[in-house]
């Protein structure tokens, strides 16, 4: 009987080395049936109980039992680590190494299916870093439709009907609604009366967008563009904080040493206005091509908000006041990056986009 006893526990020690050394889970599975199954040797000890007395069964049976609970117990805590342990191996195998890809140049960088990596494009780009200069400036960002009425668009910019400024900007109508009531925006200034309309003061905003003129496109117009405008109002704005922000924004954008100044100018919606120039960024103010050699490039319009725009959103003009600013984002791309012609930002050819 001390010879069944003694088998179960050597049984119970090789039957543990067994299991831990199974490398994987399908050694695993085959030892455990070895070591545990109705063909082990342990099953087979069983068999010797019936020569025993009862007493001597009692007693090895009893230590066949804790041999076989023991051995259950680690094949089922080996068990668990080793699936645990083979499920991360396959998502590891299965995970796609992006790596190689998102660390790639700039650039058409063709993998082995021919596809390129790609990135966003020059217009998209210079957005998004003038939203981060605006926002830094403690901006926010604000949005409007690509159609619009002829009220946002001119007449709620103080340009009645008929109006002979209407003509500084070759407008797309679209056949909805009343004929020549739905337009396509020739700028983003109608986001400002969507926004001075919600009633909520004060406003520090910035509003980029897609814009449309009737314009044949040439080396530097294209009849879908893109402008950002500015909006403040508040109490006691001034046109020395107009000029403040301009200033603040060439700086914060183009970098230190770069300037900006101001030139009397004519819009229907803001008055005093202004044309704002900045440092050319080509020759840093030098004098070149690009500046005509003046060191300065032309870059957009800005004046302090007209009382009659006031008025025409329900802003009391004796309470408040504001300025606001537009310029062309497509523009300003191709002065930054000396495109010589616009039209190339709509070809979609790789081997221009990749530059940038
Ligand atoms: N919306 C004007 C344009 O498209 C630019 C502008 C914006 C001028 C805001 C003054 C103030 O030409």
């Amino acid at each position: 009987m001390t010879d069944i006893t003694t088998t179960a526990k050597e049984l119970l020690e090789a039957g543990r080395a067994r299991l831990a050394a199974a490398a994987d889970l399908d050694r695993f599975v085959e030892a455990e049936r070895e070591i545990l199954g109705k063909k082990s040797a342990l099953a087979a000890l069983n068999s010797r109980l019936r020569d025993l007395t009862p007493e001597g069964r009692r007693v090895a049976g009893e230590a066949i039992k804790a041999a076989r609970d023991a051995l259950a117990e680690e094949a089922a805590r080996l068990r668990s680590d080793l699936t645990e342990r083979h499920r991360r191996d396959r998502l590891a195998a299965e995970r796609m190494d992006l790596t190689e890809l998102s660390s790639a140049p700039p650039g058409p960088v063709l993998d082995w299916s021919g596809r390129g990596t790609g990135h966003l494009h020059l217009v998209t780009s210079t957005r998004d870093e003038l939203e981060d200069t605006f926002v830094a400036m403690g901006f926010t960002v604000a949005e409007g439709p690509e159609a619009e009425t002829d009220r946002y668009n001119f007449e709620a910019l103080n340009m009645p009907p008929d109006h002979p400024a209407r003509g500084m900007w070759d407008t797309l109508y679209l056949h909805l609604g009343d004929p020549g009531q739905v337009l396509l925006r020739t700028h983003t200034s109608p986001v400002q009366v969507r926004l001075m309309e919600s009633g909520q003061l004060p406003i520090y905003a910035v509003m980029p967008g897609r814009c449309y003129r009737r314009d044949t496109p040439d080396a530097r117009h294209l009849p879908v563009f893109h402008q950002i405008e500015g909006l403040v109002v508040d109490r006691a704005i001034t046109f020395g904080d107009l000029a403040g922000v301009i200033e603040a924004f060439t700086t914060a954008f183009f970098g230190p040493g770069m300037h900006s100044r101001l030139r009397p100018s004519f819009f229907p919606f803001t008055e005093p206005s202004a044309e704002f120039e900045v440092t050319c960024p080509i020759c840093a103010g030098a004098g070149c091509r690009t500046c005509s050699n003046s060191g300065w490039i032309e870059l957009g319009g800005c004046g302090m908000v007209d009382p009659n725009v006031f008025e025409a959103v329900g802003i009391d003009p004796e309470e408040y006041s504001g300025f606001a600013f537009g310029f062309g984002i497509d523009r300003l791309a191709q002065v930054r990056s000396s495109l010589s012609d616009m039209r190339a930002l709509l070809d979609n050819d790789v081997r221009f986009l990749s530059q940038f």
